[in-house]
């Protein structure tokens, strides 16, 4: 199963494999996506979900106002569907 991620307003798209989290598939579609430990441990990688489903093997440390924001961290959360993302705030 492939899902398509687009990052807007910049309405880059790329293709995720199934089990591939979303920065593992950024960078393997040759994507700029932000990362630095790419372990859910700096943040650098933070993006907003604002339609579709991811799901973590470890839950990241977001407060739930962050989680009900639709903040991700982009190494650790695996994508379920089709996706839309933003980088900005
Ligand atoms: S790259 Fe460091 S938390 Fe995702």
């Amino acid at each position: 199963m492939t899902y398509t991620v687009t990052i807007t307003p910049e309405n880059i798209a790329f293709d995720v494999e199934n089990g591939q989290t979303i920065l593992e598939a950024a960078l393997n579609n040759n994507i700029r996506f932000p990362n630095r430990c790419q372990v859910g441990a700096c943040a650098a990688c933070l993006c907003r979900l604002l339609t579709g489903r991811v799901k973590y093997h470890l839950e990241p440390m977001l407060t739930e106002a962050e989680k009900a924001q639709g903040w991700v961290f982009a190494c650790q959360a695996v994508v379920e569907s089709d996706l839309k993302i933003s980088l900005s705030e």
